[in-house]
């Protein structure tokens, strides 16, 4: 009794430690030694890509038999996006007078994580702008962009041109749909896409190109640098032809790993992404 007592003390302490040094960095970096280990057998298969209903059932299972709330993935999911944009895009390669970013934020879930992510690159010493024309009224979502003003990032009251964006901005993040996404784009985000179809500028997409059949893609849609698939890539994500291909979002836990058979590559290290 005496040891799983000193047991649960060392644990305890370990944990807080880990904790503070988490909180002191602002960096994606956990201790996971001991959550290294994976059975032999996934790393043989190829990773899959999700089926968008598979997606879902997914998401509501870290939220319902998991224990996840919802503002807690969607920190680590902006952060990995934000750790993301600085492996493509590193301030150093960056060719404008500014490290400006221009993130673009939908009504739901992805923009919560494009939210996140501003805020982390512009701790990460990025000058991100957000434009948020669609914002919904709940508490996770005001406390988001709450956040973000307090951070001193701008917010721009209307899109600009594309030829302003390609100007001004050294690239876009989109973060305009995600994975629940279906059917028909509405206004303003049919003109935003359209807009974007238009820029030259580097685009970094969040999940799913904005406005992409999860499954099918799009033949006439945005044509991101990068895409960021969260917890494993979506199927339309075979349809990608840009440069930069991550997996973010660590923190699917092992047992719902081998349920859905997802067969994550390891991250390296303490990295909370992983170039596809
Ligand atoms: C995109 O570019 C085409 C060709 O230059 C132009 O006709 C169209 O109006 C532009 N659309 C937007 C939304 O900028």
């Amino acid at each position: 009794m005496l040891s799983v007592k000193t047991l649960f003390g060392i644990g305890f302490l370990v944990t807080s430690r880990v904790a503070a040094v988490v909180a002191q960095t602002g960096s994606c970096q956990l201790n996971t030694a001991a959550s290294n280990h994976r059975p032999a057998s996934s790393m043989t298969q190829p990773i899959k890509y999700l089926g968008q209903e598979e997606a879902q059932h997914i998401d509501e299972e870290l939220f319902s038999e998991y224990g996840f709330s919802v503002d807690q993935l969607m920190e680590l999911a902006g952060l990995s996006c934000a750790t993301a944009v600085t492996r493509a895009y590193p301030l150093t390669s960056l060719v404008k007078a500014s490290p400006s970013v221009l993130v673009i934020c939908g009504p739901g879930n992805n923009g919560g994580d494009g939210l996140v992510c501003a805020r982390h690159l512009k701790l990460f010493g990025y000058e991100p702008f957000i434009f948020y024309p669609k914002r919904p009224n709940k508490p996770l979502f005001q406390g988001l962009a709450t956040q973000c003003e307090k951070m001193e990032i701008p917010f721009l009251s209307d899109m600009p041109e594309a030829s302003l964006i390609d100007e001004a901005y050294n690239l876009v993040v989109d973060a305009i749909f995600g994975f629940s996404f279906k059917g028909a784009v509405r206004e303003p985000f049919g003109s935003i896409l359209d807009v974007l179809k238009n820029t030259t500028v580097p685009l970094a997409s969040i999940d799913i190109p904005s406005g992409w059949d999860v499954e099918q893609g799009s033949a006439d849609g945005l044509q991101p640098d990068t895409l960021i698939s969260l917890t494993a890539p979506k199927k339309s994500a075979s349809l990608f032809r840009g440069r930069y291909h991550f997996l973010g979002g660590r923190f699917v836990p092992p047992s719902l790993e081998r349920k859905y058979q997802l067969n994550l590559p390891k991250y390296p290290d303490t990295d909370c992404v992983l170039k596809l």
